[in-house]
Formats: C-alpha cells, structure tokens, sequence
C-alpha cells in the first residue's frame, strides 16, 4: 500500500559513526545490548540507521509514538521481515509468530479460542500442581540451574494447556535444551550481522539435529493428543475437518513447534529475571514472599490471581528492565514516511524494547528494580512498554503469560526462598534475550 504522505524531501533517518566498510554493524552485532543503551541515552532522533548490515542496513526507531505507529496506526503498511529464513523456516516453518496475509488472519481466528480467559481458567490448577511437581524433586539447601529447571516446567505447561498431552518430564528435558541450542545458532553475532544476503550458508549441523528433536517430540505429541478440547492442535483439527485442504500436515507441525518456542521460553526467561531481580533487591522479595503468606492459603488457586497485586507489578517490571523479546522487526511494503523520516520500501527496522524500557527520556531511574513504579500506572497507558508488541500482532499468549508468572511465583514463595547466586548474567540476542551460561540458584524450605 503507497503511502500518499511520502515525499523526497523527507528526511533521511541520522547514521552514527561507525566503520568505513562495515558501519556499526560490528559494535551492534559485538554487544547488542550496550550498543542500543548507548543509541538511546546519546540521540534524540526517533530514527537512526545503522550501516554496514547485510543489505541496506538497519532503522532503528526510537521514538514511542512512532513504534505505536507501526504497530498500531500503520499497521497495514508494514509486514515481519524474513530474518535468517534459511534457520527461521526450517524451524517454525509458517506458524502463527511468522505467517503474513490471509494465512495469520486465519491461524489467528482459529487458534484464538485456545487462549481465552473462560478456557484459562481451568488451568489454574494445573499450573501449580505442575510446578509442585518441581520443587518436589528440590533439596533444602540444594544448588540448581534455575533457568533449566523453569524452562522444562513451562514445557510441561504448555504442552498440557496448548497442545492437550502431558509431556513426560525427559521429553520437557530434550525440547528445552534443543531450544537452547536453537537459540545459540540463531544468536547475533558479528559473522551474521555482515554478511552479505547472496552468501548463505546451510544451517550448522547441532542446529539441524535440535530440529529433529524437537520434530521427534512434536510428532509424539500428536500422536498422543486426544481430539475433542479446546486446545490448539484440537481447534486446528477442527478445521481440517471442515475443510480438508485448509491446514495441511507441515502447518499443523509449524504450530506446534511455533507454541513450544514462542510458549516456553518467554515465560522461563521473565521468571528466571524475576528471580534474579528479586535475589538482587531483597526488599522486593521480603514484599513478595509477604503477598504470598498473606494471599495463599495453603496452595495458590485462580481465585488468588485478582489479590496478588504485588506479584504482579513484579512481573511488569521484569518485563520492563529485562524483555525476554528484546527487540521487534519489521519492514515497510512501500516507501513509508514515519513522522519526518523516509524509510525505503523493504528496509529491516527494529523496534527495540530493550533501549525504549530502559531510556532516561521515559522513565525515572530507568535501571532501578522498582515493581512500585506499577502501583499507579497501567502498563497498557505506557507507548515506551510493549513487552507483548502492540497491535493486531500483539502476543497471543500475554495473558496466559502473565497468569502463569503470577501462579509459579505464588507456588514458589509459598514454600521456597529461591536465591540466585549469579551477580551477572551474561545474555545473548537470539529471538529472545537468553542467558548464555546456566543461572545457579540456592532453594531453602521456608
Ligand atoms: C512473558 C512471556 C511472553 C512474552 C514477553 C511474549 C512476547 C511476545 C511479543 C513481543 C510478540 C509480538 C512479536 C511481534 O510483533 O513481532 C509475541 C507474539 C506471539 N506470542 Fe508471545 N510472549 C510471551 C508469552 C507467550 C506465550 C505463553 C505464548 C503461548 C503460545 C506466546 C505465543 C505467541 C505467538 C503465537 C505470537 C505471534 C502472534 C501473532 O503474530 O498473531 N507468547 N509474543
């Protein structure tokens, strides 16, 4: 769709300093993050470009109004890029977090019955009976790698909620750590970030053998699923059913795979942060353990979720300080104008949370752990918080995620202390912002 308002002389978005040869793209692929603070605490512009990227380079906005803008307003005029397509393809294929056009109108239709409140609500038991089944194999005093152990509980979850089967505890095992290795292919890296797009190379072998584990699983989860719910594979059956053509086998695999990664980790990510947030702000976590004793009689229940209030301001703030989707991508269908900038058609823009949550122009000590910063602010009023995107392609899963995180770290604080011992945690930029080495955490009985 042309965008009547373009004109020629509109500006061209601002390039830092970088390389001759390959612009910024080495500083920004070397350490994405501390490029991106760097970005936002230096310029006021709402677009900058940065060279020396494959291809045309990147535009990075900076500016609220103008992430709204082409997520909300706009949307129309802009589409998801096909970043790294010959790993993204073989991986989630055409699921619902990659398909464009008619195909997402209809995965989204059809699948969105799987994330209503009404079927929620079911779960709730299900959600602390299974990170019961956690702690149940934890030792007062034990040491653990809490990242791993959250990231193979909401495999558990999300198999039951999402896909109706429960996953045996080795399965939930295999899926998170083949998505680990996923996650260490698809991570930025200098290599990555300057090569040209003509010179592709096959995905590495560890890559291509996490995707037959993961096929392996997904397979016996069909295999295993009982038609009849509500669930996603159930609704996607339902639809062949009606229509025989309308969602063949690959698309049903892509799904799957698709809820797996996007269903997961996000929420293993924003309880591992939370966790070491809180290790880290003792206060905070006095406050939280409090809530739980005070709200939780016994075990934690849906009925709890409307008086945790505390807990979840927490989970915002995590998501605020620490966005496990660090960053969006898009690209204009056409010559777009984005308030006085010019964005050529196609151009890669990345809309990054990651610089807009944690930006002195937006928030008052924007570094500080402050789950309080809450108290009176709806996240929803706040154009610099979109840590579930914005706009029709706006996170499917937000509420569940949300729900999720308040009951785990209900169940958690009702019966552990969970104290991450790491000071640092080294991240890398994958899809998601992942710790690159394991988060060790001491648990004590309370
Ligand atoms: C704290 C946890 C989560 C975070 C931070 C998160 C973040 C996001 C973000 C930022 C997007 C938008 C991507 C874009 O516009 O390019 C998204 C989309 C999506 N998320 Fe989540 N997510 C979370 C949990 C979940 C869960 C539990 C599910 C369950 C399956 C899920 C499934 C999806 C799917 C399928 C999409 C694509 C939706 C569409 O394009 O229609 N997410 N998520």
């Amino acid at each position: 769709m042309r965008d009547p308002s373009v004109s020629l002389f509109m500006r061209a978005p601002h390039s830092p300093p970088g390389d001759p040869v390959v612009g910024n793209a080495l500083r920004f692929a070397r350490s994405p993050f501390d490029f991106l603070d760097t970005l936002s605490s230096s310029y006021a512009e709402g677009v900058v470009h940065l060279s020396g990227m494959a291809g045309p380079g990147i535009y990075v906005v900076l500016d609220p109004d103008l992430v709204q803008r082409v997520l909300v307003d706009d949307h129309a005029r802009y589409r998801k890029p096909q970043l790294r397509p010959e790993l993204v393809d073989p991986l989630i294929g055409e699921g619902l977090l990659t398909s464009e056009g008619d195909l997402w109108k209809r995965q989204r239709t059809t699948l969105q019955p799987a994330f209503f409140t009404s079927r929620l609500r079911g779960f709730g038991d299900t959600i602390v009976d299974f990170t019961r089944a956690t702690t149940a194999g934890w030792r007062d005093g034990g040491e653990l790698d809490v990242h791993h152990e959250l990231g193979v509980l909401t495999v558990r979850i999300i198999s039951r909620l999402l896909l109706g089967v429960d996953l045996s505890r080795a399965d939930a095992v295999d899926v998170a750590e083949a998505m680990e290795r996923v996650g260490e292919t698809l991570a930025l890296s200098p290599g990555n970030v300057v090569r040209p797009p003509w010179l592709q190379t096959p995905p590495p072998r560890e890559y291509q053998q996490a995707i037959r584990e993961l096929e392996d699983v997904t397979a016996r989860i069909t295999a295993m699923h009982d038609p009849g719910g509500d669930d996603v594979l159930s609704l996607l059956q339902r639809a062949i059913g009606d229509d025989p053509d309308a969602f063949p086998a690959d698309e049903r695999r892509d799904q799957v795979m698709t809820m797996l990664l996007a269903g997961h980790e996000t929420t293993a990510l924003t309880l591992t942060y939370a966790l070491s947030l809180l290790s880290a702000t003792p206060d905070a976590r006095a406050e939280l353990r409090s809530e739980a004793d005070t709200v939780v009689d016994g075990t934690p229940t849906w009925g709890d979720l409307a008086s945790l209030d505390y807990t979840e301001r927490v989970v915002h703030e995590t998501l605020r300080l620490l966005p496990p989707v660090w960053a969006l991508f898009r690209q204009p269908l056409a010559d777009a104008r984005l308030g006085e900038y010019r964005i050529p058609e196609g151009a890669p823009m990345m809309l990054p949370q990651w610089a807009l949550h944690r930006s002195r122009r937006h928030w008052d000590a924007p570094l500080t752990f402050d789950p309080d910063r809450w108290r009176e602010t709806k996240p929803a009023e706040v154009a610099a918080y979109f840590p579930f995107g914005a706009g029709p392609r706006a996170c499917i899963g937000r509420q569940l995620a949300i729900v999720e995180a308040k009951l785990i770290l209900a169940t958690l604080f009702a019966e552990w202390d969970v104290a991450v011992t790491a000071d640092e945690l080294p991240r890398r930029a994958a899809i998601t912002m992942q710790p690159t080495e394991p988060v060790p955490a001491v648990v004590r009985r309370r």
